[in-house]
């Protein structure tokens, strides 16, 4: 008897599920299906083990199935499924916003839940708006984004996103949007460790954005503090520092989407923490439960926070929300989470940790095809070479061959880009790239 639970499907039973940024046919046909996971691995159908080079999406930082963060949620689960957050909520909603109000970078100590990172995206920018709005600065409209920059899949991220194809077959997008250049210069900084140290002046190019459009009409500048959909792009050493005091000559929030880099990924709770610079609004989601329940947050200084505190207290102050802000299971896992990460060290550990990944990321350097390696705590991007106007198709085949050979890996165009769980040991990160070795070696 087939276990509809932990067995493939079968063609059939595969028909009516639409999956999300997939060839559903070319899926359908090949599929990939995870039954189970555990630590640093998933589990086929088949019984085999695949070594997550991704933490799932960017997100299981922990590891797969943490203990006690499937334990909180069970337990949560018969205790208080649902409240709504409008008008009414519960304890863990308040005590895993003060949980992330204290590991978050100085001053940023007030958190708004939404589910996902898009949705942080959204809420925040819509702050910045009001936020204006509410000071009587009503014209500061205009939102900054980036080129590569990614900010999930709402109106408003995929506005301020720069990457064409995701854009391409929903227009019009909102209009009063303007886009700073990329800081993807492999001609001046490939092969850097950590910081580019070429590109900062890459931030001045907000200036001109001010030159042309009036510095009093822009609301917000959002930027990924790492680039990561769009190629894993550390910013040039000094680049964050402009653009910080680019945005407080002119009156305008920075927001770091942190939805990759927050809860870890780069070696403290936040990537703000380790870059030094400290933006208004932080956007994050993913690490924030250890993927375990979908869940992102949205956290605003005390000036953002106290500028809305001042209307009539009677009435809401952010006309916004969503039926699942702050869902008990979400909040659960996300106390479990920082739990997890806090007891286990994992903060403190992935710079150490860190080390030894670039050095194996690096060591790729003179393996075929290889133009360009960037690292940041535990991310990399090993970028290949297109194959004449075959663009994709051959990071596409080091990561079929990766998967084959039991180590998940994913691409973004020629680019394998990388981001393990931070509990990822010595042994593991060797394997991960020797496969990757492997595979570049067979491609032709
Ligand atoms: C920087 C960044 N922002 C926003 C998002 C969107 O998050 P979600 O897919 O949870 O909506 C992502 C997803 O990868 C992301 O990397």
């Amino acid at each position: 008897m087939k276990d509809a639970m932990t067995d493939a499907p079968s063609a059939e039973a595969m028909e009516a599920y639409w999956l999300p940024f997939t060839a559903n046919r070319a899926f359908k046909a090949q599929p990939k299906i995870f039954s189970g996971a555990d630590g640093m691995y998933y589990f086929t159908p088949d019984g085999r083990r695949i070594l997550d080079g991704m933490a799932g999406l960017w997100c299981v930082n922990a590891g797969h199935n943490a203990p006690r963060i499937a334990a909180a949620i069970r337990e949560q689960a018969g205790k208080l499924d649902y409240v709504s957050s409008f008008g009414m909520s519960h304890p863990l909603a308040f005590e895993l916003a003060r949980r992330i109000a204290a590991v978050a970078p100085e001053g940023l100590d007030h958190v708004f839940f939404v589910n996902s990172g898009s949705e942080a995206v959204d809420t925040a920018l819509k702050i910045a708006r009001a936020y204006h709005q509410a000071r009587g600065d009503g014209r500061r409209i205009r939102l900054v984004g980036r080129a590569k920059g990614y900010h999930g899949m709402g109106f408003g991220g995929l506005s301020v996103a720069g990457i064409s194809r995701h854009k391409r077959d929903f227009g019009p997008l909102l209009g009063e949007v303007d886009h700073l250049p990329h800081t993807h210069h492999p001609e001046h900084n490939a092969f850097s460790r950590g910081l580019p140290a070429w590109g900062a002046h890459l931030a001045d190019e907000l200036e001109a954005i001010c030159a042309i459009q009036d510095p009093s009409t822009i609301a917000a500048v959002i930027v990924e503090p790492v680039t990561g959909s769009g190629g894993v792009l550390p910013p040039p050493v000094g680049y964050l520092e402009r653009l910080r005091k680019i945005c407080d000559r002119h009156g305008i929030l920075l927001i770091f989407d942190e939805v990759i880099t927050g809860f870890g990924r780069i070696g403290a709770p936040f990537g703000a923490q380790v870059l030094g610079v400290t933006p208004d609004i932080i956007t994050c989601a993913k690490g924030m439960t250890n993927g375990a329940v979908p869940m992102g947050g949205v956290l605003v200084n005390r000036q953002v926070f106290d500028t809305f505190m001042d209307g009539p207290a009677e009435a809401p102050e952010l006309m916004h929300g969503y039926t699942y802000s702050g869902h008990p299971l979400a909040c659960a896992a996300g106390i479990a989470a920082l739990d997890t990460y806090e007891q286990d060290g994992i903060f403190e550990n992935t710079p150490k940790t860190a080390s030894v990944w670039e050095d194996a990321a690096h060591a790729l350097k003179d393996a075929p095809h290889v133009v360009d390696i960037r690292n940041i705590g535990l991310l990399a991007a090993i970028e290949l070479a297109p194959r004449a106007g075959a663009g994709g198709t051959r990071a596409a085949s080091v990561m079929q061959h990766c998967f084959d050979k039991g180590v998940l890996v994913r691409t973004a165009g020629d680019t394998l880009v990388l981001s393990p769980p931070l509990i990822i040991t010595p042994d593991e990160i060797d394997r991960l790239f020797t496969t990757i070795r492997e595979g570049l070696m067979s491609l032709n």
